[in-house]
């Protein structure tokens, strides 16, 4: 097969980094190409090169056998490459089919054709059998359907080459089947994708060929199908990977968290109760849209809840905003980690200690040495990668964004942690290390729960899992009767047990 895009050498650093190193990348016409690395290995920079987002320190690039100075991302589109950020793009005040078209809108006299725009991007998405209107504003949408947007967005340029980075990761296992059915028409028609991804079975599910970075480096290259996972992982760390769920020694105890009816008055949250024991980690599982979010969101007084009740320790406690969560001893770990759970013009330590300060301030100062030591402590633990612990957030690979914020939530010693999608975004090696953290918090005695659209995960680091369905509980399951296929009956509403 002939080659589409082609790099030869390429180098950038940013102040303190080396992000890549004379990084090798080859891309044939109509090929699915997985580009793998842990977290800041340099996948999201050299997509970014690609783009036009960012300028390379040195190396060349070729797209469709011709040399390509340095383009702009306007430029490189028009060439025929189209991206999708990791860090989503849209505007969410506008139309979906603005934000589809942005940059590109249909004018004839001189005058918008807003008819016509709303007809193509609506047929777009009805031609991926995409459940979305072209006339909804991007706020309303859940981030599943932005992402979709996005992927919309991308395709519809008819570039020869669709950067997708990370796509997958904040959609569930029905979307992502969807996705890549538009990337399999994709092929079809000769576009080639490169695909960034840490969920490794998605790679040989949809992918022909990849190529590895470590450390900014160009590790290798192979045809999915002469490759096993675990040769993919160790070409990926420099290392074999033992036991991606490490054994847990936790000591069961009451339930000591308990909510009760928990409802926002209309279908995304009915009647929602459960309980959790001291030392325990509950899973809780559905699909996308099933409520699990918005539920927690209500626990923890994010957002406004109509009824229901929260009880720690068998008393009832009174949570109207996360402060009241915080001061209880609960901590809460958003999917949404980017907006909600970061601060991204302040430093690494001053994040993580932002939840804590009490923990380092001694006569209303700030111990310094106390942040730095327990922000160093995390970065080893995590494998967070930065040149510093001053390092702003906004500079680090979302990767390493992500782990910031569950370095924070660690930090602040709560008792009571509700962990929304622990590790999205988030490279098989570190993803360990996060298990491996959530074991020592329950052996500690405290109490977990993991909200996740993992099918593997919630079922390697549960002690019990309940599945919701459509804004309730549809069932419960004891570890004894952990089964992929029971989970899955609960969850697309096959099964409902009695209440
Ligand atoms: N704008 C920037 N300024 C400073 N450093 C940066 C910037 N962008 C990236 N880096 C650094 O470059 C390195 C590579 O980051 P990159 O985002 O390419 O990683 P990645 O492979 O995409 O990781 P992830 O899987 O976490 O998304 C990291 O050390 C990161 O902190
Ligand atoms: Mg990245």
């Amino acid at each position: 097969m002939e080659d589409i895009l082609r790099l030869s050498k390429i180098n950038k650093s940013f102040p303190g980094v080396k992000a890549l190193t004379d990084v090798d990348l080859t891309i044939k016409k109509g090929e699915v190409h997985a580009l793998v690395g842990e977290n800041g290995a340099g996948k999201s920079t050299l997509m970014k090169i690609i783009s036009g987002a960012y300028t390379k320190d040195s190396g060349e690039m070729w797209f469709d056998g011709k040399v390509v100075e340095q383009t702009t991302p306007k430029e490189s589109e028009e060439m025929g490459i189209s991206i999708i950020y990791q860090e989503l793009n849209l505007i969410e005040r506008i139309s979906v089919a603005e934000n589809v078209y942005i940059g590109r809108y249909p004018f004839k006299n001189g005058l918008l054709q807003w008819g016509e725009m709303y007809k193509n991007a609506q047929a777009l998405f009805d031609e991926f059998d995409l459940n979305i209107d072209a006339k909804a504003i991007v706020r309303s949408l859940t981030m599943a359907q932005k992402q979709m947007v996005e992927i919309i967005k991308a395709v519809s340029i008819n570039a020869k080459v669709i950067i997708m980075d990370e796509p997958t990761s904040s959609l569930s296992s029905k979307e992502t089947e969807s996705l890549f059915n538009i990337i399999r028409k994709l092929k079809a028609n000769g576009v080639a994708v490169v695909f960034i991804t840490h969920r490794l079975d998605e790679i040989f599910e949809i992918c022909d060929r990849m190529t590895v970075l470590r450390d900014g480096h160009y590790v290798g290259e192979s045809e999915i199908k002469d490759i096993t996972k675990n040769e993919m992982i160790t070409m990926m760390i420099g290392r074999e990977l033992t036991q991606q769920f490490p054994e847990r020694s936790s000591e069961i105890g009451e339930v000591v968290f308990e909510v009760k009816n928990i409802s926002d008055g209309g279908d995304k949250v009915k009647d929602v109760s459960f309980g959790v024991h001291k030392g325990e980690v509950l899973g809780i599982y559905g699909l996308v849209g099933a409520g699990r979010s918005e539920a927690m969101r209500m626990i923890f007084g994010v957002d406004p809840k109509v009824s229901g009740q929260v009880f720690l320790d068998g008393k009832e406690i009174k949570i109207h905003s996360p402060r009241d969560a915080i001061k209880h001893r609960m901590g809460f770990i958003t999917e949404n980690r980017r907006d909600e759970g970061l601060f991204l013009r302040s430093s690494l330590s001053a994040n993580v200690v932002m939840v804590a300060l009490n923990k380092i301030m001694k006569n209303g100062l700030i111990n310094y040495k106390k942040e730095y030591d327990a922000t160093d402590g995390y970065i080893k633990k995590l494998r967070i990668m930065t040149p510093s612990n001053q390092q702003k957030a906004m500079y680090l690979s979302g990767g390493n964004q992500q782990k910031v914020v569950l370095a924070k939530w660690l930090f602040s010693d709560s008792d009571y942690i509700i962990f929304d999608e622990p590790t999205r975004g988030i490279d098989v090696g570190a993803r360990r290390e996060i298990y491996q953290l959530i074991n020592e918090l329950v052996a500690d005695g405290k109490t977990i729960i993991v909200v996740s659209s993992d099918m593997e995960e919630i079922l390697g680091i549960s002690d019990r899992i309940i599945v919701m369905h459509e804004g309730t509980v549809a069932g419960e399951i004891k570890k004894e009767d952990f089964s992929q296929n029971l989970v899955t009956e609960y969850a697309v509403g096959e099964r409902v047990d009695q209440a």
